[in-house]
């Protein structure tokens, strides 16, 4: 612990000052307007929010995998699928085409990705027993309890045995989810049951990390 001579906390207001000069924030702000930002941030960076920065290190980074295929439902502009383009194919299923579009324009460069317009639950064009790894984040919260079964059953048939399916859904028991009209109704208990009918196992589940949804990661 430095003592009362030290120089440490005016060494951090002076710092303080220097970046937060006038020109410096006129050279960010320069900077940021000419950088479109990714459709999606605004709900989080998993880069930046420490909830979201934990589901990325631990339900997403450690499958990824060059030999491997992987499927995002709903991947939006992209906040996620990021972190997957380390996959030989990720095939990115979502329902609009507008939102497909708009990913297009961020990640149309990369040849591995596979842009898939399906009919809300779906996976045309997807290989049976082909799929290591399957990802949803931001999109099972929306969907009412119908379109998760019929999700769980159009699953099933496009991935490998052993293979990892990580979805997050709302959770109605916490107040952030109750408080939102746009979240459909869900429990993790609920969500565990949906998957064991289907005829899943459940691997691992998290229920506390995030403010108003949990995350559960089973298998075939
Ligand atoms: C709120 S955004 C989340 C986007 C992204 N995953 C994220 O976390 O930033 C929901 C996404 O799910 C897509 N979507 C909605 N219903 C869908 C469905 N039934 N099947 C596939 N995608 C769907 C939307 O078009 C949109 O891209």
């Amino acid at each position: 612990m430095p003592d009362l001579r030290t120089s440490l906390h005016l060494d951090m207001l002076s710092r303080s000052r220097r970046e937060n000069s006038f020109p410096k924030r006129i050279f960010w702000a320069f900077r940021r307007s000419l950088v479109r930002p990714l459709y999606g941030l605004e709900w989080g960076d998993p880069d930046i929010v420490p909830p979201l920065q934990f589901i990325r290190d631990r339900y997403v980074l450690p499958y990824v995998n060059a030999q491997h295929k992987a499927v995002e439902v709903g991947p939006g502009g992209g906040r996620w699928t990021r972190y997957l383009l380390g996959f030989e194919t990720l095939y990115a299923v979502d329902y609009h085409r507008e939102l497909l579009d708009e990913l297009k324009r961020n990640f149309g460069r990369h040849r591995n990705v596979r842009f898939i317009e399906n009919n809300g639950t779906d996976f045309p064009g997807i290989d049976g027993n082909s799929i290591d790894y399957l990802f949803s984040f931001g999109t099972f919260v929306h969907l009412e309890f119908n379109l998760i079964e019929a999700y769980l059953l159009a699953i099933k048939p496009i991935m490998k045995p052993g293979a990892n399916i990580v979805i997050q859904y709302s959770d109605k028991t916490k107040i952030m989810a109750q408080l939102n009209d746009g979240f459909s109704e869900n429990t993790p208990e609920k969500m565990r049951e949906a998957v064991r009918a289907a005829g899943y196992r459940a691997l691992e589940e998290d229920t506390t990390s995030l403010w108003h949804s949990s995350v559960i990661r089973f298998t075939i």
